[in-house]
């Protein structure tokens, strides 16, 4: 990754831009026409996706309907059959041509990815999970990843957990310093699949509490997640998936108070009243 001030202990290549919440900010990530097949079954047909700097998306949608393979095309570890990626000061990705290595590598170096389960290494401590990914292939000087990552672990107020091992913190706990993690590489956007949906809900409120303070820094993030209070506080667009494509967008408001689409209608109907009791 290019870390364009290695002496910075906030890396300058990423990082939040900075309140731009609800701003129309400049554009930092456009995607159009993703398609997307796993043999005969298409998965993602032409997904077009703008995300301005300090912006929150989130995706929403029923299983299946590609949410985590539009993530992972973003982040470089799908590869899509067609459409384009660009990312503001590059790389600008036609994935009609074939994919160049360097040009996957810019676009894993862009965006960092938070798991549903957290995937930390368990022989390695806290510290260790954290700095591995700056210093094994960002090549940032070990002393200086050290010091970014106890600054980002007292920010989620775990630097006393810094020589523990994985099993030995509660999964909310495992899940922060999953986001940790993501943060130390300094990516321009933050990709979240559904962070909180591993979790025992007493520990999904400190984890949804992390990200929303990241996005009101300023922080660009794309989050899948089904938390339609968080959604609601945090978003500035909701795009409902479904089949493969990009069924409805709005703000948050709009799409759960009044969504234009049946198919939207019925997905939300679905979340809010799982048990469907007014049809019993
Ligand atoms: N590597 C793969 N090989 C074959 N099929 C795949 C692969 N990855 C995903 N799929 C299929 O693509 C479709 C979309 O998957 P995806 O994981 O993107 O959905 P999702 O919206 O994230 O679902 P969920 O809410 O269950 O996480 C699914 O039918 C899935 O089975
Ligand atoms: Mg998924």
């Amino acid at each position: 990754m290019s870390r364009t001030d290695p002496s910075s202990p906030v890396p300058s290549a990423g990082g939040p831009v900075g309140g731009a919440s609800g701003a129309a900010g400049e554009v930092l990530l456009q995607a159009s026409g993703l398609s997307k097949s796993f043999g005969d079954l298409q998965v993602l047909r032409s997904i077009d996706l703008t995300v301005r700097k300090g912006e929150v998306v989130v995706l929403i949608g029923p299983s299946g309907s590609g949410k985590t393979t539009v993530l992972r095309s973003l982040n470089g570890l799908e590869v899509p059959d067609g459409g384009r990626i660009e990312f503001a000061g590059g790389p600008d990705i036609d994935f009609s041509t074939p994919l160049r290595k360097r040009d996957r590598f810019a676009l894993r170096d862009r965006s960092a990815m938070v798991f549903q389960q957290h995937n930390l290494f368990p022989h390695k401590t806290v510290l260790e999970n954290v700095i591995e990914g700056p210093v094994q292939v960002q090549k940032v000087r070990r002393d200086q990843a050290v010091a970014e990552a106890e600054a980002l672990l007292d920010r989620v107020g775990l630097l006393e957990k810094r020589d523990v091992y994985p099993h030995q913190l509660s999964g909310g706990q495992q899940q922060r310093v999953g986001i940790v993690r993501a943060l130390a590489l300094a990516p321009s956007l933050l990709l979240f699949d559904e962070p909180t949906s591993a979790l025992d809900p007493e520990l999904v409120g400190d984890v949804l509490t992390v990200i929303k303070e990241l996005a009101d820094e300023g922080w660009t993030m794309v989050v899948v997640t089904h938390e339609l209070s968080f959604a609601q506080a945090a978003a500035d667009e909701v795009l409902f998936m479904d089949g493969g494509v990009i069924v409805e967008r709005s703000g948050p408001r709009e799409m759960f108070t009044n969504p234009r689409h049946e198919r939207t209608r019925q997905f939300l109907d679905r979340i809010l009243n799982p048990l469907h009791e007014d049809e019993a």
